[in-house]
């Protein structure tokens, strides 16, 4: 089983950006800790950062009939993209949202998610503990797709 973890804009800037919403754990750390949970758990994965809205689409394109399921935090994007969202429908692989914080206890403007619409589950508010959890969430239901074939 083969996960894509997406991260969008300015999730690079992870331990130095608003340390108080994001918290101190580098972009570095998270990729360590999803490598090593994937591990684990027996998967394969591929993460990629990016501060483009375009090379996100890509990714999600190029994950299709490679990956068996996707990890996204579209940053900022989640709140303005239909590109996204189109990119997660065509590809049509399960996929999972996640924002380390809880945007729905945020600005207005965080309260729109395009993607929401084309995701299995969305997890919110964890921390980076939510790319852990929805990795959990994509083997367990891919997991059961398998052996019900
Ligand atoms: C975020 C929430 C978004 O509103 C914000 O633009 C981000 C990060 C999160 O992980 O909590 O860049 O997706």
């Amino acid at each position: 089983m083969k996960l894509l973890i997406l991260n969008g804009p300015n999730l690079n800037m992870l331990g130095i950006r608003e340390p108080g919403i994001y918290g101190v754990e580098t972009y570095q750390t998270l990729v360590e800790k999803i490598e090593r949970h994937a591990k684990e758990l027996g998967v394969e994965v591929r993460c990629a950062q990016t501060n483009h809205e375009g090379v996100l689409v890509d990714e999600i394109q190029a994950a299709y009939g490679v990956m068996d399921g996707i990890v996204i935090n579209p940053g900022a994007y989640t709140h303005t993209s239909i590109a996204i969202l189109d990119a997660v429908k065509a590809v049509g692989i399960p996929t999972v949202e996640v924002h380390i914080s809880a945007v729905e206890k945020r600005e207005d403007f965080r309260q729109v998610s395009y993607i929401r619409a084309a995701c299995v589950a969305t997890i919110t508010g964890h921390g980076t503990d939510g790319y852990l959890e929805a990795m959990e969430l994509l083997v367990a239901r891919l997991g059961g797709e398998e052996a019900a074939r």
